[in-house]
């Protein structure tokens, strides 16, 4: 059993069988479940609020992964926390102070998440490395399922193994965006243990299998012993390494 932690991110369900999808979810061995909340501001979509997520809290045993994509987080901290999040990850490109936003998390004990958006230097988050419990990385521009992995962002991942390491840090490292069973491997080799996926496991049928291949693709980046199947047909085929 590898340390890699799977999270379907549940945007990219059928919300007209939510609780069907929770079951199945729940049922497919994953680890976590990725609740994205956009606000329409900080990025151009909007998904849902609190009373949503709280409503997912109930019919699910997963712990909830909050990733709020949301101008000012700290005034939703509590709606969030009472709506049953394991941790609340927030944005450093946010218009609010992140110390003052950490120090509410954590006021609740909730665990604490900072994201970086593609284009912000990891540098930007330097600060903060030793008050927080995970760290995603965007790995597409926040605001929309079903784009293309950025492998560029792979840098930010090794500096993060880095600065963890040279600060005695212990958060996590989490990738979120256009991650399937080809680009896991990539991330892993980079330092990733948190791996977000939406299209690459409701776009499946059978969700228990998603997960599986996931796991075969961080157990093949991990220890370079076993191809997931499909890798292994791309791989025949020479269009992989
Ligand atoms: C993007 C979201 C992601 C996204 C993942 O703004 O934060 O969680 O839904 O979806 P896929 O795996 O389809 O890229
Ligand atoms: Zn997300």
């Amino acid at each position: 059993m590898s340390q890699i932690r799977i999270a379907p991110s549940i945007i990219a369900a059928d919300f007209g069988m939510l609780k069907t999808e929770l079951l199945r979810v729940e049922d497919s061995g994953a680890d976590m479940l990725h609740v994205d909340i956009m606000d329409g501001h900080f990025v151009p979509n909007i998904t849902f609020g609190p009373d949503i997520v709280a409503k997912i809290h109930s019919l699910t045993k997963l712990p909830l992964d909050v990733h709020l994509m949301i101008s000012h987080p700290r005034k939703y901290v509590v709606k969030f926390v009472e709506a049953g999040a394991a941790n609340i990850t927030f944005h450093i490109e946010c218009d609010d102070s992140p110390s003052v936003t950490m120090a509410e998390i954590s006021s609740f004990d909730c665990r604490i998440g900072i994201s970086v958006k593609p284009k912000t230097p990891l540098s930007a988050v330097r600060d903060h490395l030793g008050q927080i419990d995970r760290l995603l990385i965007m790995t597409v521009e926040p605001g929309f399922g079903g784009q293309k992995f950025m492998p560029d962002m792979m840098a930010k991942v090794e500096q993060a193994v880095e600065w963890r390491a040279q600060g005695k840090y212990d958060y996590d490292i989490e990738v979120d965006g256009g991650l399937d069973i080809y680009t896991t491997v990539p991330a892993v080799t980079a330092g990733a243990e948190v791996i977000v996926a939406g299209t690459a496991v409701f776009a499946k049928k059978d969700l228990r299998e998603a997960v599986k291949e996931l796991r075969a693709s961080a157990d093949y980046a991990l220890h370079r012993k076993q191809y997931p199947e499909a890798y292994e047909e791309k791989v025949d085929e020479g269009e992989l390494p």
